[in-house]
């Protein structure tokens, strides 16, 4: 950023950051880098510690899956500016209370992409060796030498179904082991490689040797293979699931692979699954020969928590900089480019009639004037990023702050 090195409103080395829960190293040396103030706690804080640690004025907020953090939490930070989940989901944030208090959410949608492709093609051929049963058996002190039902997967047809970040990168490596992959999306998408996109679902599960899924929980993709599809899928076919555990009737599946009509199945989501690790899971699944159960493993591997570190630090150190929220998961998006010598005002608003003329109205009142200008809205807030041209910006920022609509409001430079 051009402007980065002029004085800021706020001393960087007093941009205090909290990460609970372990957060990779990765993210550390990002704050460090910048010269914010870092407290780092390996564990997630109830709500009555979390509020007192917010209260004591922390700025950036970073958490994994376990710290809850209510409406409460996220109202008594005053000087709290935004939340970085270091994970995947963000069930465990109110979203809602966090737009509404002008805290952006970032979170790592597509860090661990490359971990679940390749523990998708470990499984395509475990799944052709029947490899999970091999080994049981020999842990189990049998010996059972066998090549009935064991099969190279150089030549079979892969089908995979949703081509996005993860089913275009398993397309790429199941290419590179000599696969033929046929690819189904409601998207139009661009066929990476020799891949090749078919036209409809039924299409792929009728050609396809191995199936696998790679489509987000929607009401469309709820149960989307279910007796029917499994009953258009080759003699002998295998399933593979790493998406979401609604997208497959399990009772048809079990069903399917009992009457061996699949060859077999892995599976590493399921409809219903523990929140925290326990003995005791149920599934119609347990048992069945040449079935890979996973439990909820595709993305867990320390590369991807360190580039969830990455990418998360990032865009909370982007946003504390400029002001950008592209990304955010509960925020209007908005990213203005620096220009020189401008000075930048930020604010969150509630989105009702005639902010923006009053702010327009605060600016020209200091005889400024607006370079650049972008107002996001949804239907709660509204997000404004502006540079003027003249250094009134802390004055503007002090008026703006005093209106009524305002949530909250800061200057960078
Ligand atoms: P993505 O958003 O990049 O790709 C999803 C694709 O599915 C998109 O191209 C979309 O157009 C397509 N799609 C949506 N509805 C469809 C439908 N009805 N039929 C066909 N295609 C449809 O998502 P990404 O990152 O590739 O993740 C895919 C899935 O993997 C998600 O459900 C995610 O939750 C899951 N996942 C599982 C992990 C694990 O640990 N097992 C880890 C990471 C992601």
């Amino acid at each position: 950023m051009p402007n980065s090195s002029a004085a800021t409103s706020f001393p960087k080395n007093q941009i205090k950051v909290l990460l609970l829960e372990n957060v990779h190293e990765s993210a550390h040396e990002l704050f460090r880098a910048q010269g914010f103030e870092l407290e780092t706690m390996p564990r997630a804080l109830k709500e009555d510690e979390l509020v007192a640690k917010l209260e004591e004025g922390v700025h950036i907020l970073g958490i994994r899956s376990k710290t809850q953090v209510t409406r409460r939490a996220l109202t008594s930070g005053k000087r709290l500016l935004s939340v970085g989940a270091f994970c995947i989901g963000t069930n465990q944030i109110d979203l809602r209370a966090a737009n509404e208090a002008g805290i952006p959410v970032f979170n790592a949608p597509f860090s661990n992409t490359r971990s679940v492709a390749e523990l998708v093609i470990a499984e395509i051929v475990m799944l052709a060796r029947q490899l999970g049963d091999r080994s049981r058996e020999v842990h189990e002190g049998k010996w059972r030498k066998v090549a009935t039902a064991s099969f190279e997967v150089r030549g079979k047809t892969l089908g995979i179904i949703g081509y996005g970040h993860i089913g275009s990168q398993v397309g790429v490596l199941a290419e590179a082991m000599g696969m033929r992959v046929l690819s189904y999306d409601v998207r139009t998408t661009l066929p990476m490689g020799n891949n090749k996109a078919v036209g409809s679902l039924d299409a792929l599960l009728e050609a396809s040797d191995f199936v696998t899924l790679h489509v987000p929980e929607t009401p469309q993709t709820k149960l989307m293979i279910g007796g029917p599809q499994l009953a258009l899928m080759k003699q002998g076919s295998y399933l593979v699931n790493l998406s979401r555990g609604t997208v497959v009737d399990l009772n048809a599946l079990a069903s399917a692979v009992k009457a061996k009509k699949l060859g077999g199945a892995a599976l590493d989501v399921y409809p219903d699954e523990p929140e925290s690790n326990s003995d005791g899971f149920a599934c119609e699944m347990r048992g069945l020969d040449n079935v890979i159960l996973t439990p909820h493993i595709g993305g867990s591997t320390l590369e991807a928590q360190e580039s969830i570190g990455r990418e998360v630090g990032a865009s909370l150190i982007k946003f504390m900089n400029s002001g950008a929220t592209v990304g955010s998961v509960n925020f209007p998006h908005v990213e203005l480019a620096p220009l020189e010598g401008t000075h930048r005002v930020l604010n969150v608003h509630k989105n009702v009639p005639g902010v923006l003329r009053d702010i327009n109205r605060l600016v020209s009142d200091r005889n400024a004037n607006v370079l650049g200008q972008i107002l996001a809205t949804d239907p709660s807030i509204g997000y404004l990023v502006m540079d003027l041209d003249k250094d009134v910006a802390n004055d503007v920022r002090k008026a703006i702050a005093e209106l009524s609509s305002s949530i909250k409001t800061r200057i960078l430079y």
